[in-house]
């Protein structure tokens, strides 16, 4: 029996988490959960699965789970979310907050030698080097819970590391696709929200239609499988079907596809190295939509800010990441365009003076600088 820790167990990837353990009750026990704010869903979470700890955001948040009248202990905000992800007991942590909050449970998660599978992806995008290394130094598991990496995770199994030429991450677009450029001022978060494929929490759909998610996911990518950004390409598939490849030097690609459910990538890293069968009816290749297409670099200048600022190196991905979250918070707000965020991020990265990361600190206040540095920019310009 696995012991398991979900951070972040009230969002799109916690609830679904919870849903391949609720279909493999031999295999997995849950042990301690961690949420922001929606104590409604956390409280039929504890009743349904009884975990030993639970960690909410506010401290005022407690009493509510109080009164649920069962045993099990509580802590809140940063140190909750890493005693969750420390406790006895747990083998295995799913880290899936949102944003920079993820960061510091992921890395208490890693130094308490807890295998990690990773949904939160800002932690490698704006910490790489840091969690790598801390992955490396305490032997422990990382298995990556993004569909493009558990694809191409999947795909160099058995594979010699000399033998691959490059990745090749697939996006579906997003929801604007075919919307003509002129008219991308006006997009609502309505329209954003509105996914053509996948089904996820809030930044991540932005994220998506911006293509700032594809960005993060090649910095991820690098850091996961040790390459270069110039060893990873990405390809536009609007049916989403193909999750990712990689091309190999004798010219072959191999691909990993499937349904777009992220249980399946979530059952892959909690069940690794077996495969838990699938409760879902047999996937259907007739009639799927495998065409592929190259990236519009004017549509989606945010996947060029990635791939730059990862270039660029140090403090650079963590601007990138703040500006994006604070970007994104504004234009979900009304405050900014949808065009607005690209700017907004683009200036802030450029007022950045870099600095190496050798700790958490420098990503800390890389992170805080950008936040206030994006929000002065929201506040003076009207993207
Ligand atoms: N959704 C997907 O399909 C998908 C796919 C690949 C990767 N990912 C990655 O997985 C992560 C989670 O995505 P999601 O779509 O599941 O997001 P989501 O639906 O917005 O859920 C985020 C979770 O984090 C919690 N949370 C937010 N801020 C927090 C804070 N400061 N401290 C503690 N907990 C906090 C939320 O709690 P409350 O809701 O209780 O406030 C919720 O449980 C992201 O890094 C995303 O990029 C998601």
């Amino acid at each position: 029996m696995k012991g398991i820790s979900i951070l972040g167990s009230t969002g799109s990837i916690g609830v679904s988490t919870l849903e391949v353990i609720r279909q493999n009750p031999e295999r997995f026990k849950v042990k301690s959960l961690s949420a922001g704010s929606n104590i409604k869903v956390l409280k039929e979470q504890i009743q349904e699965f009884r975990p030993k700890f639970v960690s909410v955001l506010k401290q005022a948040h407690l009493k509510e789970l109080k009164k649920l009248g069962l045993n099990f202990k509580v802590g809140y905000g940063e140190e909750g979310a890493s005693e969750a992800a420390t406790i006895a007991g747990v083998d295995m942590v799913v880290s899936a907050i949102v944003g920079a909050a993820g960061l510091l449970p992921t890395l208490s998660a890693i130094r308490a030698k807890k295998d990690l599978a990773l949904a939160n992806k800002e932690s490698l995008v704006i910490a790489g080097s840091l969690v790598t290394k801390e992955v490396r130094k305490n032997k422990v598991k990382l298995l990556p819970i993004d569909s493009e990496h558990s694809a191409i995770f999947q795909v160099l199994r058995g594979s010699r590391k000399k033998d691959l030429k490059k990745l090749i991450l697939t996006a579906s677009g997003g929801p604007f696709l075919r919307r003509p450029l002129k008219t991308f001022e006006s997009i609502t978060p309505k329209e954003a929200l509105n996914h053509p494929t996948w089904k996820m929490g809030q930044r991540i759909t932005i994220d998506s239609a911006t293509l700032m998610n594809k960005g993060f996911e090649v910095i991820e990518a690098c850091w996961l499988f040790n390459v270069k950004v110039e060893d990873v390409d990405v390809l536009i598939h609007p049916g989403s079907t193909v999750h990712s490849m990689a091309e190999f030097i004798d010219g072959s690609i191999i691909a990993e596809l499937g349904t777009t459910d992220m249980k399946g990538p979530i059952a892959y890293a909690l069940g690794f190295p077996e495969r838990l069968p699938s409760a879902k009816a047999p996937f259907n290749l007739a009639g799927k939509n495998l065409k592929f297409m190259k990236v519009n670099s004017r549509r989606y200048p945010c996947l060029g800010l990635a791939m730059d600022a990862l270039k660029a190196g140090g403090t650079m991905p963590a601007v990138l990441n703040a500006a994006d979250e604070v970007a994104v918070g504004a234009f979900l707000k009304g405050k900014l365009s949808f065009t607005g965020i690209a700017k907004t991020i683009e200036e802030t990265l450029s007022l950045h003076k870099k600095k190496e990361v050798l700790d958490v600190q420098d990503v800390l206040e890389a992170d805080t600088w950008a936040r206030l540095e994006a929000l002065k920019i929201i506040k003076k310009k009207k993207f």
